[in-house]
């Protein structure tokens, strides 16, 4: 308890209590059952306003804010039960509660690990971190080989909390390598996807065409659609030398989870080390979802920048990265990592979640196909309402015809408690996204399409 004199306090962490040991002892079939059901064996739970967030952040009523979760389901405040097919809104690897990373997690605190701390003394779990990045990218290579190498991703920056700090670091290196290489250069180019997003920070906001008028006496953007082998080639004809880099994410989380096809990416490689300018692959969404761990692998290119962050620590604590090759070494100790702050227990976390991916390289190759598979029979099945499946293993969606159906669907899966997400509010749009925690089973997955089924039918 925190608030020594605060009846709420006590009365919401006893509710939260049993509501946790409803989760905890009920049988993933009977949560199956009951998935949209307010569960009345459960205490009400007194709910708190959220009237002092800004306003943008306040989009659910308060007894659809989350109470407590367990695997790839949870309870509302109002006592609802869900199923979260985008593991805590793309971050929880293996969803809420996982128990190998909660009795990890648990030996770690014991142990004295902190949350937080000094960069200059990083500690155990950050550098073996830093060499379990660099091994996943280069399985088969010596490391010792490797660490000599200047055109090897081999060099990593950790300690950097969220994926728009990450992405701004690699943002700065590349424009600290541009300078360096092309100092006669008056204009520097930075190639995007449309759709792109990569992040909050300004000059990253600046790839999706924001804050243009601050930038545009020495920076150009330019936006490729998704794809567009054309459209990338007369990008890099028109500008050649003054490119900086070009920005990607494999699997458009933030645009109707777009997959990029290999031909783009391979082209995109050629066209970049062309010209000299920087392959920066952003796998804030894609890292740890895939058997191969970092999905850039499954294009055959090696980028020259690896953005890393979400799925990395399974939800514990943010904690992004970025791995590079050591011949764009160019930052200096404040230029982009958190001023003093160092995460020894998240690197543990991302060490734990890691271990568990290798574990499960076969579960996850398996269900990620079977839901691809489940997917794909809808789309057969309901061809007037359903244009494709979006994405790749659990990041997938289904494109609807228009708006008006993707937003149905989406309110009608959440109406029975299926949470699941929407991009449907610009024009063009019309997909519902999901991206299951790895822990989601056969089960689960059967019960999810069978539901999207049964609403798809009501169309
Ligand atoms: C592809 C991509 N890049 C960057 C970010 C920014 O990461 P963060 O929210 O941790 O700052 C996100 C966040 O959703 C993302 O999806």
């Amino acid at each position: 308890m925190i608030f020594n004199d605060d009846k709420t306090e006590k009365e919401i962490i006893e509710k939260i209590d049993a509501a946790k040991e409803f989760l905890d002892r009920t049988p993933q079939k009977i949560l199956i059952k009951n998935t949209g059901k307010i569960i009345k064996s459960i205490p009400a739970i007194p709910q708190i306003s959220k009237k002092w967030f800004q306003k943008s952040y306040v989009i659910e009523p308060d007894k659809n804010d989350f109470l407590t979760g367990k695997g790839v389901f949870y309870l509302t405040e109002g006592r609802k039960l869900f199923l979260d097919t985008t593991a805590g809104h793309y971050q929880m690897t293996w969803g809420y509660d996982h128990p190998v990373l909660m009795n990890n997690l648990e030996k770690a605190l014991e142990a004295g690990i902190p949350w937080d701390c000094h960069s200059n003394i990083p500690g155990f779990y950050v550098k073996k971190l830093s060499e379990k990045l660099v091994q996943i990218c280069n399985p088969q290579a010596n490391i010792q080989y490797i660490r000599n190498k200047q055109d090897s991703l081999n060099t990593v920056l950790l300690g950097i909390a969220t994926g728009s700090v990450a992405c701004s670091t690699a943002m700065k290196i590349a424009i600290n390598y541009f300078k360096k290489n092309k100092p006669l250069a008056k204009k520097m180019v930075l190639v995007s996807l449309n759709g792109n997003y990569h992040g909050t920070d300004f000059l990253m906001q600046g790839l999706r065409g924001m804050w243009k008028e601050l930038f545009s006496k020495y920076i150009i953007f330019e936006m490729v659609e998704p794809n567009d082998i054309n459209g990338l080639r007369n990008v890099f004809k028109k500008h050649e030398k003054n490119i900086a880099a070009f920005f990607f994410e494999p699997v458009m989380m933030n645009r109707e989870a777009i997959l990029l096809n290999r031909d783009f990416i391979q082209e995109a490689r050629n066209l970049t080390e062309k010209v000299d300018a920087l392959m920066i692959v952003d796998e804030i969404q894609t890292c740890c979802w895939y058997p191969e761990i970092f999905m850039y692998k499954q294009f055959d290119i090696t980028p020259d920048i690896l953005i890393l962050g979400k799925g990395l620590t399974a939800g514990f604590h943010p904690l992004s990265a970025i791995v590079y090759k050591r011949k764009l070494d160019s930052l200096k100790q404040y230029d982009a990592i958190s001023t003093n702050g160092n995460a020894p227990l998240p690197a543990f976390m991302a060490l734990s979640c890691l271990n568990l991916i290798e574990r499960s390289l076969h579960t996850i190759g398996t269900l990620s196909s079977y839901y691809e598979k489940s997917l794909e029979k809808l789309v057969c099945e309901f061809p007037d309402i359903i244009v494709s499946r979006q994405g790749s293993g659990f990041l997938s969606g289904l494109k609807f015809k228009n708006q008006q159906i993707a937003l149905q669907f989406h309110k009608k899966c959440l109406a029975s408690g299926i949470w699941l997400r929407v991009h449907a509010y610009y024009q063009g749009h019309s997909t519902a996204l999901t991206k299951f925690a790895l822990c989601v089973t056969k089960d689960i997955i059967d019960f999810a399409t069978t539901s999207f089924r049964k609403i798809l039918k009501r169309f």
